[in-house]
């Protein structure tokens, strides 16, 4: 640890002397300790000004990251922009400097302070260009963007097109990008979700019903599995899987036998099989013995205060993130592997399929006799 520290600064020293920039590309080991080992790259431009914005679904800690790419600024004498409402924002024009007090309680919030969006317009052309004459009239150096995968296409499409420094941090509920092991929001949704199992669980069990619970996560099963894990439903099906009904009432028909107390069925939203309505009408046609509700949880499970877990990844990947535009990074995403900070080629984070961890489906299954 020590001679990491030393390392570091002795990098941060010959940056300021030397006037080049270094990017990390080799890692070594010493004792045990990883380190990690910065090479200088004379392409990278000093980074003087940067602007922030979260884009997209909205995720709990995207508060959190904000702050901590302002502090981390600030700490590193940059000077940042909050630009609000996502991309609609930079092509508007609405953006303002943040200052360390700006940011101040904002760490327990969820949602977005600075606001989000699904920009149409930055999908077109001209509304990219509109975007970038803004970012040159307030002399942004590099852009930081918030959000989840159609954010970063959009990052990534206006910095090869543009030649702007951009750098993604992952926010959003789904965890669906690959670069990193969670997302920011993702420990948070599950949270809420679990707890509104836990819930419609004393209600199950009271009157002896089946109850399917639809989850969020878009075309990805991530939420579903971890809330059906962490809830005890005796099963999950998730878009990722082809699960069919029958697979499903063998399950139900077994919990029966066992003489199972409560059932919750976990379905993800995009399930080949339907929605949560769907497929409690399917099971209804040949278990008519159950007494079945359905509860869809719906954006309840985008709002709240992040957890500790959510705040400290989003407070890791903020402060990540402004380091890695210090050293040259640029067409990234920050992430954190295996509890170490990443940098992906954001093309790479978009167009890799996260895949579901199958021994998490071994491990309910196990579980839900
Ligand atoms: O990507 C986050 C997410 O909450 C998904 O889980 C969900 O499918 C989608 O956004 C809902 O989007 P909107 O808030 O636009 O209805």
């Amino acid at each position: 640890m020590t001679l990491f520290s030393s390392f570091s600064s002795y990098s941060a020293n010959f940056q300021t002397i030397a006037g080049l920039y270094f990017h990390t590309t080799q890692t070594f080991y010493f004792e045990n300790t990883i380190f990690e080992c910065f090479e200088p790259s004379l392409m990278a431009k000093e980074i003087k000004k940067i602007g922030v914005l979260t884009s997209g679904g909205d995720a709990p800690g995207m508060n959190a990251a904000v702050r901590a790419v302002v502090r981390a600024s600030i700490y590193y004498g940059i000077e940042v922009y909050g630009i609000y409402r996502g991309y609609d924002g930079l092509i508007n024009d609405k953006m303002e400097e943040l200052h360390v007090r700006s940011v101040s309680n904002i760490l327990s919030r969820g949602g977005t302070f600075l606001l989000s969006a699904r920009s149409e317009a930055f999908r077109t052309k001209e509304g990219r260009a509109k975007a970038y004459e803004n970012f040159k009239a307030r002399e942004l150096d590099a852009l930081v963007v918030i959000g989840g995968d159609g954010s970063f296409t959009g990052a990534d499409i206006f910095s090869q097109e543009y030649d702007v420094p951009v750098i993604g941090i992952p926010g959003t509920i789904d965890n669906d990008l690959a670069g990193t092991d969670y997302t920011i929001g993702f420990d948070t949704a599950c949270n809420t979700a679990r707890e509104a199992i836990d819930k419609i669980r004393d209600t199950a069990s009271s009157h002896d019903r089946l109850f399917f619970i639809e989850v969020m996560g878009r075309d990805a099963g991530f939420i579903a599995v971890n809330s059906a894990i962490g809830g005890g439903a005796v099963a999950m099906i998730v878009p990722e899987h082809n699960w069919s009904i029958d697979q499903l009432i063998k399950r139900l028909r077994k919990g029966a036998a066992n003489q199972k107390a409560s059932n919750v069925v976990i379905i993800a939203e995009g399930c080949k099989l339907g929605n949560a309505y769907d497929v409690a009408a399917k099971v209804k046609e040949q278990l008519d013995y159950f007494d079945i509700r359905v509860t869809v949880l719906g954006h309840l499970q985008r709002g709240g205060s992040p957890t500790t877990m959510d705040r400290v990844l989003a407070s890791r990947l903020g402060v990540a993130a402004v380091e890695g535009l210090r050293d040259g990074q640029s067409k990234v995403m920050v992430g954190v592997i295996n509890n170490r900070i990443t940098y992906t080629p954001i093309g790479e984070a978009i167009k890799t399929v996260k895949r579901l961890d199958d021994d998490e489906f071994r491990i309910a299954k196990i579980l839900s006799i």
